[in-house]
């Protein structure tokens, strides 16, 4: 049985007279026999993985003893002198480092109250009246992962502003659209940056979405069946920033749910940076893209070689999340009510992750607000493998041709159409003379007519050029220049919502904090 276990009255009552002998004992005032030693000791010891969460202790703690006072709970003056330790203990970590002057202990939360405890003797136990460790780390966690979450969220709207602005300037610029990585119909680079710019704000309503259920408090919920204690829990909850509590004490301590939404959205999120980064890989490769050199490498033996590693550990770091999120899918499936040490191995998946998601989010914005877009061996790529074939097709159709036939037609000429490429040294599309008599063969073939009798001659010669074709599809969220001009439009406006939610989530969290520092000046 751990001390988190003992019933709300005990809880108060940790560093009461008995505990004061044990003061005086290498054990530590909280852990007293337990923890003391032996072999599992570093094991079961999370204070060096609990840096993550030092400062959000130091708030939890802060705001717990001012309700504690508030609630007349624990005597004001001791309140200021437990609050004044905190600052203490805040200046030395800041001073020697966080190891130097919490050295020893089963966890932050623990290394923390022995350190009250010694500056302001037992009555310094009473910061822990009313609660759990197992409330305090559930609410550390949700505290720090929110800023988190935050700096994942601007990193993202950076690099969407990136992708509009580059996709605003390559509008018309042709790029081969792929299916299964072969030419399947032209499109512009716009288009292409705008379609990873709007999967990225879906990664962004993800993650706003997710953290509306981190920012609930669990504090106040104590081990886990409540307290004796009056204790005020929305008030510790509005110090801390959080938009209300996680109702159910139980539940409270219990969930890590927003841990495994949060990985899960980090997951897609960089699925999303995955497959962009893959693209540019590709895109690079065939000469369509150059890399700024500070995104790209060499090799250390083949002097010739530039390799895009920064997107290939981009595209690693999918690996990275996706791994996150089924770690801690395993580690908390099945897990019995309440707390249980499990728990403690599951914020370390998500603070491992969070940090690589965000700089990859970074690293991908910039290599592509920097990448230089080789217009020429774009246009020429865009046209290869009979890519505007869908276009004579939806012509035939258009002009009475059911679609079927119409695209058997094409796919009887395409082969030869294709063929036809080879000829011209730059690449690019079939000479449309040639490509036309080989359609004709086609028509005759299958609908026992000349192509330019099923349909308008000029109009076919637009379907076969490239940038017709794309400008021709320009139904809603299409390829077209203003197609895509339109779609930007109102990303930006999107993105624009975004980026006010989240500074104002970020402002009303300064908000708190400085409301929390200035409630404890009045008491130190
Ligand atoms: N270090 C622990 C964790 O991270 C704190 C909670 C300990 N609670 C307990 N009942 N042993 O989960």
């Amino acid at each position: 049985m751990s001390e988190d276990d003992a019933t709300p009255d005990d809880a108060g009552t940790a560093a009461g007279d008995s505990a004061s002998d044990a003061a005086n004992e290498d054990e530590g005032v909280v852990r007293r026999d337990r923890f003391a030693g032996g072999p599992a000791r570093e094991f079961m010891s999370s204070l060096a993985a609990d840096r993550r969460i030092f400062d959000a202790d130091l708030a939890v703690d802060r705001a717990h003893v001012l309700m504690l006072a508030e609630q007349e709970i624990v005597a004001e003056d001791t309140a200021g002198e437990i609050l004044a330790a905190l600052e203490d203990i805040e200046a030395a970590v800041d001073e020697q480092g966080y190891d130097a002057v919490l050295s020893d202990g089963e966890d932050v939360h623990e290394a923390i109250e022995t350190a009250v405890i010694e500056r302001v003797g037992p009555e310094g136990g009473r910061m822990h009246t009313a609660r759990s460790r197992n409330d305090e780390v559930a609410t550390c966690i949700r505290y720090r992962l929110r800023e988190d979450v935050l700096d994942v969220l601007e990193a993202v709207a950076e690099t969407r502003e990136a992708l509009l602005e580059a996709a605003e300037a390559h509008s018309e610029t042709l790029l081969p659209g792929y299916t299964h990585l072969q030419p399947a119909q032209p499109i512009t680079v716009g288009f292409w940056l705008a379609s990873y710019e709007a999967a990225l704000a879906r990664d962004v309503s993800r993650l706003l979405d997710a953290f509306t259920r981190i920012n609930e408090s669990p504090l106040g919920a104590a081990a886990f069946a409540g307290t004796t204690f009056d204790v005020d829990r929305r008030q510790t909850a509005a110090l801390l920033g959080f938009d209300g509590v996680v109702e159910n004490a139980m539940d409270a301590v219990s969930t890590r749910d927003f841990l495994l939404e949060t990985a899960g959205a980090l997951s897609a999120l960089s699925t999303t940076l995955s497959g962009m980064a893959e693209d540019l890989v590709v895109y690079s490769n065939r000469g369509f893209v150059d890399l700024d050199d500070d995104y790209a490498s060499t090799s250390s033996i083949m002097p010739q070689k530039k390799n895009p590693d920064s997107l290939e550990l981009v595209r690693a770091v999918a690996g990275d999340a996706a791994g996150a999120h089924q770690a801690l899918a395993t580690t908390l499936s099945g897990l019995p009510r309440s707390y249980n040490r499990d728990l403690q191995r599951a914020g370390p998946h998500v603070w491992s992750v969070i940090d690589d998601v965000a700089s990859a989010v970074d690293v991908a914005g910039g290599a592509v607000a920097t990448a230089d877009w080789n217009a020429e061996a774009c246009a020429a790529a865009a046209g290869e493998g009979f890519s505007t074939a869908t276009g004579v097709a939806d012509l035939l159709a258009q002009s009475g041709v059911p679609f079927r036939t119409a695209h058997e037609v094409v796919a009887v000429a395409a082969e030869d159409v294709a063929g036809l490429e080879g000829d011209d040294p730059s690449g690019g599309a079939a000479d449309p003379d040639a490509a036309i008599e080989v359609l004709d063969d086609a028509a005759f073939a299958v609908l026992g007519e000349s192509i330019t009798d099923a349909v308008d001659e000029s109009a076919l010669r637009s379907a076969l050029d490239p940038v017709e074709s794309v400008a021709s599809r320009d139904s809603a969220g299409g390829p077209a220049p203003d197609a895509v001009e339109e779609a930007i439009a109102s990303a930006k406006a999107d993105l624009e919502d975004d980026l006010v939610a989240t500074v104002a989530t970020r402002k009303s969290l300064e908000g708190a904090a400085e409301r929390l520092d200035s409630e404890v000046s009045e008491y130190v």
